[in-house]
């Protein structure tokens, strides 16, 4: 099968068959396609579209065009799950979660990601953590997951290798806007780790990679309905991304509130909120509980016999971190040399916040990357950040700043204090922190 007869064939929307799809894959992963062919594939995809089936092809071609992990040789007593989300600011589930379904006799093999753009990445939190090995080899990696129920780490070259070379295309030929590239990419990804189950988060709102609630919507549907075609039952939790998930954003940060939740502490919080909607879809949709309330069962016990926080920490030694992080987090994780805080010009209530701007504002004060390959400060960020809904008085804090230098924090004092409008009290009704959960029985 010629490839370029294969990009005729979507130039023109004929729809492709799944051989066609997985020759095309197999030569992106192999390098016999060409970037050129790549790019023409890539832009007939967003012109013309796929439908359901061929969307499944490419997301399975994706999955198989390298290493597929398994698991069940190594005689696991319970499923492997995981959860992948669209990415947020102040979003620190993956920390959280992750050991919490451990403690649920859960194991998850977590493959996460730097942060992207105004997005924070799971990865470079944990690597605010002295001695973490976000690489380890594939021994240690399968025993982690085997023996402590979770392991948190970064891609291997090894895992979907295609995607890497059409994301790199894609990014420079404007073509990442497209559903079924979207899909294929995030969930080839995620499937090549062997997974039983998924759950996805898909974030809605200004803070979130989807630009409007519809897309986010359509890309939630999309996803269920492919990965489950391509024979990995998926769920999805549609949440709010109209403000920052947790009340701070900045790696080091982000790791303290992370001891606070799994010391079960912060129970009032959107975070919490999502971290445990989240763990009840992925143990009832994995078996490990029968129902919603018996999720909530398993999880309460978890988190109060102490079982979830000792799941993090032996994840975090067993992967060259310090073995007393949560009783010693103050003497791993430094702080930044200069706090203060950026306040309220005038009395009002916080109708609308930028998420995106204070993302922004995470980079821009070195805690995440303008170019890949830049070093990051992981002391750096924002805390104590006001909710929608939230009453200031003049001069009362919006957010604290965290910053390397007293200049680092006056270059980005203004655009933070600016991402929060303030008006009158009940004019705006912050969104709920779930919209929606969608299972494939919920597509029509
Ligand atoms: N994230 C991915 O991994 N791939 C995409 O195409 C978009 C977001």
């Amino acid at each position: 099968m010629l490839i370029q007869d294969i990009i005729r064939r979507k130039r023109d929307a004929e729809p492709l068959d799944a051989d066609a799809i997985h020759t095309f894959m197999r030569g992106v992963a192999d390098g016999s396609v060409g970037d050129a062919q790549i790019g023409a594939f890539a832009m007939a995809v967003v012109l013309n579209g796929m439908n359901r089936e061929e969307a499944i092809a490419l997301t399975e071609a994706t999955r198989d065009s390298g290493q597929v992990l398994r698991w069940h040789d190594l005689g696991l007593d319970g499923p492997v799950l995981d959860k992948h989300s669209t990415g947020g600011v102040g979003d620190l589930v993956s920390l959280v979660l992750g050991p919490w379904i451990a403690a649920c006799g859960g194991h998850v093999p977590m493959i996460s990601g730097r942060g992207l753009g105004h997005t924070g990445g799971t990865l470079d939190k944990l690597e605010a953590i002295p001695g973490y090995n976000v690489t380890p080899d594939d021994d240690l990696f399968r025993q982690l997951v085997k023996n402590v129920g979770v392991a948190i780490i970064g891609q291997t070259g090894t895992l979907a290798p295609a995607d890497k070379r059409l994301y790199g295309v894609r990014d420079v030929t404007a073509t990442v806007e497209s559903l079924p590239l979207i899909v294929a990419s995030i969930l080839g990804k995620k499937l090549a780790c062997g997974l039983d189950t998924l759950v996805m988060d898909v974030k809605v709102g200004n803070g979130a990679f989807m630009p409007t609630a519809e897309a986010s919507r359509e890309l939630a549907e999309a996803i269920v309905a492919i990965g489950s075609g391509a024979g990995t039952p998926t769920s999805v939790l549609l949440t709010d991304m109209n403000q920052p998930l947790a009340d701070c954003a900045g790696n080091a940060l982000e790791v303290h509130e992370a001891l606070r939740l799994l010391r079960g502490e912060g129970r009032d919080s959107r975070l919490y909120q999502v971290t445990h909607a989240l763990a009840t879809e992925m143990l009832v949709q994995a078996g490990l509980a029968t129902n919603a309330a018996d999720a909530a069962t398993r999880l309460e016990t978890a988190l109060a016999s102490g079982e979830a926080l000792e799941r993090f920490s032996r994840m975090v030694h067993g992967l060259g971190g310090p073995s007393d992080l949560a009783e010693r987090a103050e003497h791993y994780l430094a702080p930044a040399p200069f706090t203060t805080d950026v306040v309220a010009p005038r009395a009002g209530t916080v109708n609308a916040i930028d998420t995106r701007a204070l993302g922004l504002g995470v980079v821009e004060l070195g805690g995440g990357r303008r170019n890949a390959g830049d070093a990051i400060d992981h002391r750096v960020g924002l805390s104590r950040i006001a909710a929608l809904g939230q009453r200031v008085e003049p001069g009362q804090p919006l957010l604290r700043l965290h910053a390397a230098s007293q200049a680092d924090a006056e270059a980005v004092t203004r655009q933070l204090g600016a991402a929060f409008t303030l008006g009158e009290a009940g004019s705006v009704t912050p969104a709920a922190p779930i919209h929606a959960t969608l299972r494939k029985e919920d597509l029509s």
